[in-house]
């Protein structure tokens, strides 16, 4: 076991509701590495990132995330994989009727903080961080697009992970905001030395941030030389 990678699949297959929708997968991932995962719709990007959290079912081969073995992941151990990663989606999942500041400190409880000032502060901070610290009592629905998911990825990174799994962050948004999430999460990913994997079917990014790509396509996943 490689211990500077943090994700490693080796001849994997990966199943949804009992189908194989990717085989012979060989990927790995370093600590603070970014890597692309791009691919035609249906091409199984999101398989990939659902079994990487334990969404999707691995049948075959050697996977691992951090020190969790994803062929004998328990189910009751998936929320403690899930909590060591920060996870953005391209329809953002927040509660739209709550404030910015709501969504954000409802994470926190959840994942055992207890210290109202401490809460407030660790909110402070990554609105701050994303640039959104003046929505901090806004509604969520009276954000754009691109503060949406600017806000998703502040949720994202509420516990300091070591990985980022973005699946198409900017799927819903125009070319200018999509570059300026990308930044953002390239920033996060300096700043704070977090692994990102970014899939997305937008080529026009990868051009952006030079980093390793692998495609998805023909049912596997080859990095692109
Ligand atoms: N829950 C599921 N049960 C069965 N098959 C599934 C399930 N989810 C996805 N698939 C199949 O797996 C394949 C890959 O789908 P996936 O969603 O991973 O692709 P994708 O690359 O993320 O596509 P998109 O760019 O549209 O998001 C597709 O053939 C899809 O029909
Ligand atoms: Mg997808």
């Amino acid at each position: 076991m490689d211990n500077q990678l943090i994700v490693e699949l080796r001849d994997v297959v990966i199943e949804q509701s009992g189908i194989s929708v990717l085989r012979n997968i060989n990927f790995n991932l370093a600590q603070a590495e970014s890597v692309y995962l791009i691919g035609k719709s249906g091409s199984g990007k999101s398989s990939l990132l659902k079994a990487l959290y334990g969404e999707a079912i691995v049948t075959e081969g050697q996977a691992r995330v951090f020190e969790y073995d994803l062929r004998k992941l328990k189910r009751t151990k998936v929320p403690d994989l899930r909590r060591k990663m920060g996870m953005v989606f391209q329809d953002f999942q927040l509660f739209k009727h709550w404030t910015v500041a709501n969504n954000l400190s409802f994470v926190l409880t959840a994942t055992d903080w207890r210290d109202k000032t401490l809460i407030k502060q660790r909110v402070e901070e990554v609105l701050t961080e994303v640039g959104l610290i003046k929505y901090f009592n806004q509604k969520v629905f009276q954000l754009s697009g691109g503060e949406q998911q600017r806000l998703a990825i502040a949720r994202s990174i509420l516990n300091r992970p070591a990985l980022i799994i973005a699946d198409e962050p900017t799927g819903n948004l125009d070319p200018d905001t999509s570059d300026e999430i990308l930044y953002l999460l390239n920033k996060v990913s300096r700043d704070h030395k977090t692994a990102v994997i970014f899939a997305t079917h937008d080529y026009r990014i990868i051009d952006k941030f030079p980093a390793r790509v692998f495609r998805c396509s023909e049912h596997t996943v080859a990095e692109v030389e």
